[in-house]
């Protein structure tokens, strides 16, 4: 959700901020803005609707924006339309405060209404406006300087929000404030950098700071300095990034989701081999994540929480989880659970899965879960973020960026991370045996190359989606963890293509929704369970009745299904647990090619961002 960049230095701004900026554009691209200060302490804003190109010709015909400090804002759009005059940045009422804003503040309102009594008046719809006025009225009341301001406004602003400010009588310095909103700051030699992600900054410096919950930072040329809300001193090391920048370039890739698909194989084995040990006779180590057999022992029950593709990954993992460690698992939309009362057993793990870390409602909800005692684990991709951070213990899914707006290669390594977790909740909870231990390692480790195996045959599906492209209603079915891969694939379809889909547990189509089946509606059935397989097959049949188009997901060795169906996609054999992380592939390129032949931004989905960080 929204995008901040910032630079002071001695090169050009400019340059920088849009730089910044269009390695940022996931994170939304209603609007796009940047105020940029000259040699003479003028600072000059230039914002435009749409995305970021629209921002660069303004810039151009605007004679362009000459100076060495700024900051830069790509908005996704929560408070006021996508429009020029609520693109970011937004100078307080008095002129004193130049700022942006990532994150929500819930009590604008009430602060709008405070403000107007002490004679501001507003120059957009947006929230972000009265958290810049509040700092200006601050710092014109107390006069105690930007910290004493900002840290006054912190303790009235309610919401969520990582800020960076420029003060009109503080031109060497930008200052950045944050709760739950993720901004990080890089330095390098005589420059320094401020940004939502790190890959936005890769280019420039590897050495990273973390800003943690209601932090202020000081940032100036080549340094910064931190306070808490207190204006007490923090001292901070910065981390250094030593994951690679091309991970977060096209690396000769038509889109980032088609290049992420292609990292699925690398991630889930980089994932796999951080907690897989051992030459002869594998074993699975958890210690890193801080997972001790006395504490698998001790798990009464798990719940499971998360949002979108997390979320299902969460669905499949209740079905792996329950199966083979026999522990009794829910799953719930983090965003029910923080306000629905949850009880929690004193001995229950809480799950929370997330690629950013950041998402707001998965954070609340582990916080819920933390503030009634019970042991909470992450698995995270974004190492740093709020979630890693918060969180007991952290399994971190070695997905690397991931910069298309929907997942795919996170969504690949959370799965690997939940099928090592259930591996050894079993073996440890004695529900599997020596011998089945080291046989579903191996099969785990067979994912990998046959991931791969599906990419090499991806032209069959690309062909399909370009004759399907004109599909207005699809239907995804399953039973079991296929019911779970139907919600992804649905999800993938409709995020990226706009085709309206829908993911049923396939007996449930007939308690309503197959009077939606017509002639020539795609029903995609995914039947990798060998217990359901016949089951599933009826429903597809019965949907066939009445004119459906079918589609099978089928392993090989149930190549005989395409007897029933217009269609086949066969995947790899394997273990029947691990069925989701190799039928996602194909379901995923539906999804992309999709897309791509109904000429659709398939990084950048209408109305989607990256993190979602406002509830
Ligand atoms: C869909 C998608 C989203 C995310 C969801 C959770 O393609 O990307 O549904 O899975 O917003 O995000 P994280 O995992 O960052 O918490």
């Amino acid at each position: 959700m929204c995008g901040i960049v910032g630079y002071i230095g001695e090169g050009s701004a400019c340059d920088v901020l849009i730089d910044g900026l269009s390695r940022l554009e996931y994170r939304g691209y209603d609007s796009a803005g940047i105020a940029v200060r000259n040699s003479d302490g003028v600072i000059k804003v230039v914002r435009a609707k749409g995305r970021l190109k629209a921002l660069e010709d303004k810039i151009a015909s605007s004679g362009g924006v000459e100076g060495t400090s700024g900051i830069g804002h790509t908005r996704w759009a929560t408070h006021g339309e996508p429009s020029e005059y609520n693109a970011h940045p937004h100078t307080s009422y008095g002129g004193t405060v130049t700022g942006v804003h990532n994150g929500i503040i819930e009590n604008y309102l009430e602060l709008r209404e405070k403000l107007t009594r002490h004679g501001f008046s507003f120059r957009s719809d947006t929230d972000t406006e009265t958290a810049i006025d509040l700092v200006e009225y601050y710092l014109m009341k107390y006069r105690g300087g930007p910290a004493d301001a900002i840290a006054k406004a912190m303790v009235r602003i309610r919401g969520s929000y990582a800020l960076a400010l420029m003060f009109s009588d503080e031109p060497d310095r930008i200052w950045v404030a944050r709760k739950d909103s993720p901004i990080i700051i890089g330095t390098a030699d005589g420059e320094s950098y401020i940004a939502s992600d790190v890959p936005a900054i890769l280019k420039y410096t590897r050495d990273v700071y973390y800003i943690g919950n209601l932090e202020i930072a000081c940032i100036e040329a080549g340094k910064a300095v931190f306070y808490n809300i207190d204006g007490e001193l923090i001292e901070k090391e910065p981390v250094h990034i030593t994951w690679d920048a091309d991970s977060a370039e096209k690396g000769g890739f038509e889109h980032f989701m088609i290049k992420e698909i292609h990292e699925e194989s690398r991630v889930v084995n980089d994932t796999l081999n951080s907690v897989i040990k051992g030459e002869n006779g594998k074993y699975i180590d958890l210690s890193a994540a801080g997972i001790s057999d006395s504490y698998i022992k001790n798990i009464s029950r798990i719940t499971i929480a998360a949002c979108g593709s997390a979320y299902h990954v969460g669905i499949n993992l209740q079905y792996v989880m329950e199966d083979l460690a026999r522990i009794p698992v829910r799953v719930e939309f983090a965003s029910e659970f923080r306000y629905r009362k949850p009880v929690l057993d004193s001995d229950e793990l809480f799950i929370v899965i997330s690629q950013s870390g950041e998402t707001a409602d998965s954070l609340a909800a582990l916080r819920e879960a933390k503030k009634q005692g019970v042991n909470t684990l992450g698995i995270v991709n974004v190492v740093g973020s709020s979630i890693a951070r918060e969180a007991d213990s952290v399994f971190y899914t070695l997905a690397g960026p991931e910069i298309a707006v929907a997942t795919t290669k996170a969504y690949a390594a959370q799965l690997a991370a939940g099928y090592v977790l259930s591996i050894q909740f079993a073996k440890v909870r004695g529900t599997i045996n020596e011998d089945e231990y080291v046989r579903l390692i191996s099969e785990l480790q067979t994912i990998p190359e046959k991931i791969q195996s599906i990419l090499r045959n991806k032209d069959r599906i690309q062909y399909f989606a370009a004759k399907y492209s004109n599909a207005h209603d699809v239907f995804f079915i399953g039973r079991g963890i296929d019911y779970a891969m139907a919600l992804e694939g649905s999800l993938k379809m409709k995020e990226v293509s706009y085709i309206h889909s829908e993911a049923y547990a396939a007996a449930e189509l007939k308690h309503g929704t197959i009077s939606l089946i017509e002639d020539g509606t795609l029903v995609i059935g995914i039947l990798t369970q060998p217990g359901l397989f016949e089951k599933t097959l009826s429903n597809l049949v019965e949907c066939k009745s009445r004119g459906a188009f079918l589609m099978a997901i089928a392993p090989e060795s149930r190549e005989d299904i395409s007897a029933y169906v217009d269609l086949v996609e066969l995947i790899p054999d394997i273990d029947s647990h691990f069925t989701g992380s190799l039928d996602v592939v194909p379901m995923q390129l539906l999804g992309y090619y999709l897309g791509v032949a109904r000429g659709f931004d398939v990084d950048k989905p209408r109305n989607l961002a990256k993190s979602v960080t406002v509830e």
